[in-house]
């Protein structure tokens, strides 16, 4: 279940540093690089697989958006059915929401009341990166809001100069694969 060094660097070297983007000092960590290199890519799905695979999950619950990706390739692994947290406005149906801070403002993501057919479901949260952990704890109260049982929130990605774990750990365990 522990990721072995090689793998840990073929799945972080995967990953483009992208400078001044979306703006000027920042250095951006692009994804689609570890999504088209299929090494890269399979060799973090063996491992989440591996590791969630005894815990009992009912759902995987994905961050819009790119925690669709690895959201949904990983309910498919497992055999379990997914369930999108979104952007405000997106969802169609009946849905409970959540504000979280940005940088200058607030946005605020949205999930469906009824998401989880099964009653209290064991839900794992997943999202490419975690910064300053604000738009997973808005995800993490709405699972709970929903009746849900969060039995963890895990990231590809840990910023860690920006303690977002801290933040997120007042609602869930956390996994992240890489810190850096
Ligand atoms: C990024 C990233 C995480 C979030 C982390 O998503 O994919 O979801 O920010 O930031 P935080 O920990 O400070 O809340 P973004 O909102 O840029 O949207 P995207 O996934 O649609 O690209
Ligand atoms: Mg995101």
């Amino acid at each position: 279940m522990i990721l072995n060094e090689a793998d840990k660097n073929l799945i972080q070297n995967s990953i483009r540093d992208v400078h001044d983007f979306p703006k000027e000092g920042i250095v951006f960590k692009d994804i689609t690089t570890l999504l088209n290199n299929k090494e890269a890519f399979k060799t973090l799905m063996n491992h989440l697989e591996e590791r969630y695979k005894s815990y009992n999950l009912d759902y995987i619950c994905g961050i819009d958006s790119r925690g669709f990706i690895f959201g949904a390739a990983l309910a498919d692994r497992l055999g379990i059915g997914f369930v999108p947290v979104r952007k405000k406005g997106k969802l169609p149906s009946t849905t409970v929401c959540e504000k979280y801070e940005l940088e200058y403002g607030y946005d605020e993501v949205e999930i469906h009341l009824d998401a989880f057919p099964k009653k209290k479901p064991n839900v794992l949260l997943i999202d490419d990166l975690i910064a300053t952990g604000g738009t997973a704890t808005a995800a993490s109260k709405l699972i709970k809001k929903i009746d849900a049982n969060l039995l963890e929130a895990c990231f590809i990605l840990n910023l860690t100069f920006l303690n977002g774990v801290k933040k997120v750990e007042e609602h869930t365990k956390v996994y992240a694969v890489l810190d850096i």
